[in-house]
């Protein structure tokens, strides 16, 4: 049956697609790509602290995923954010916030099963701060917003929704001749073309893209910056996932989510080592220059977690009781480590160096 935009396309083929795949461009790309991968998994383990990475790589993640669908906030907003009081901070950051939330609940939850269906689920339903079900005959479409036309109309039916995400997952989890970097790209489209929820699709897919690096060990913790590439080609991205379901061109959209594996990968590896490089030189200076009672190695990597931190982060951490902390955050200050900068009646540190890596 002819392909119709406008029609829920409830014959979306199921996995794996019934095309060659591996062609030898594929096979070419995904190498490459593949080395990118195991270097950024390399570079992570550098960091003796994986909770410096696991807090503000992810978050650029998020910020980039959500402004794919034009939830937009600054670098600086959803840094400051995560110490705020959250009646401080606007709705759209608040937004960004829950895609981390649900990137490492995912995360935490690989470390006791696989992902699965249910997992799905739990992940948009952090995303949209809501108890969201699949969908069943709500009308959704999606539109090219600039020629006002339907470009597809996903499978409608929650049935089908269901049996369709079964086989996804099912793909993606047995075993088989296809590289895990392939089966990323091809779960990628099949989730998009299901489009399972009648919101929150996009970045429930970019999250599971993450998690099935993670699944398949490709990386041991949830860090690439994979929507940088997709935001910066955000119309090509939209084209070639049309592209499969009107003229089956598997071959185009995995070259080009190969590409952005890569590109993405290279690009997380220089955050990591730019990162590694200030924590050792700003170790160092601090040791140096900050009185023997103020120094510690658990405040260096505090000041590394968040790039953001206030008296109570000092406290959480188990470093000082509050005077004590206050101290010790005033004390960065002098040294020209931390600024510190109101909010409300709050004082927040913030560790301009860290924002400068993270944002280069
Ligand atoms: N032609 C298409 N076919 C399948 N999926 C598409 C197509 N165009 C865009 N998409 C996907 O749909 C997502 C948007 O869906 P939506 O449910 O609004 O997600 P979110 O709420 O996260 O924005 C895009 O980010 C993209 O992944
Ligand atoms: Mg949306």
């Amino acid at each position: 049956m002819a392909y119709r935009s406008n029609e829920p396309y409830n014959e979306l083929p199921g996995l794996p697609p019934r095309v060659p795949i591996e062609t030898t461009r594929v096979m070419r790309r995904c190498v490459t790509a593949s080395r990118a991968l195991a270097e950024l998994k390399g570079a992570g383990n550098l960091l003796p602290n994986q909770s410096i990475l696991i807090n503000a790589i992810p978050l650029q993640e998020a910020k980039l995923s959500s402004e794919i669908e034009n939830i937009v906030t600054t670098q600086d907003r959803l840094f400051r954010a995560v110490v705020e009081e959250p009646g401080r901070v606007d709705p759209q950051t608040r937004e960004v916030l829950r895609y981390r939330t649900a990137l490492r609940y995912g995360f935490d939850a690989l470390q006791s099963r696989p992902i699965d269906v249910d997992l799905i689920i739990e992940l948009c339903s952090i995303l949209r701060n809501d108890q969201v079900s699949l969908r069943d005959q709500e009308p959704v479409i999606i539109e090219d917003a600039n020629a006002h036309r339907v470009v597809y109309t996903p499978p409608r039916g929650r049935q089908l929704i269901v049996s369709l995400l079964h086989n996804l997952v099912d793909f993606l989890l047995t075993p088989g001749d296809l590289d895990s970097l392939i089966k990323l790209a091809i779960v990628h489209y099949q989730f998009e073309a299901i489009h399972p929820f009648v919101d929150g699709n996009g970045r429930t897919g970019r999250i599971l893209n993450i998690l099935a690096l993670v699944q398949a060990q490709l990386l041991s913790i949830p860090v690439l910056y994979l929507s940088r590439y997709i935001i910066q080609n955000k119309q090509e991205y939209y084209r070639r996932l049309q592209a499969v379901t009107e003229e089956q061109d598997w071959e185009g959209w995995l070259l080009f989510m190969l590409a952005a594996v890569e590109e993405t990968a290279r690009w997380t590896t220089s955050r990591v080592l730019a990162i590694h490089e200030l924590f050792e030189t700003t170790t160092v200076r601090c040791r140096q220059e900050l009185p023997r009672r103020v120094y510690s190695k658990e405040l260096m990597e505090l000041i590394f977690t968040q790039p953001y931190v206030r008296i109570q982060s000092v406290i959480d951490a188990g470093l000082a009781k509050r005077d004590t902390a206050s101290n010790y955050l005033r004390e960065l200050e002098r040294i020209g480590v931390l600024q510190a900068e109101k909010s409300g009646r709050e004082v927040l540190y913030r560790h301009p160096a860290l924002l400068g890596v993270l944002s280069a």
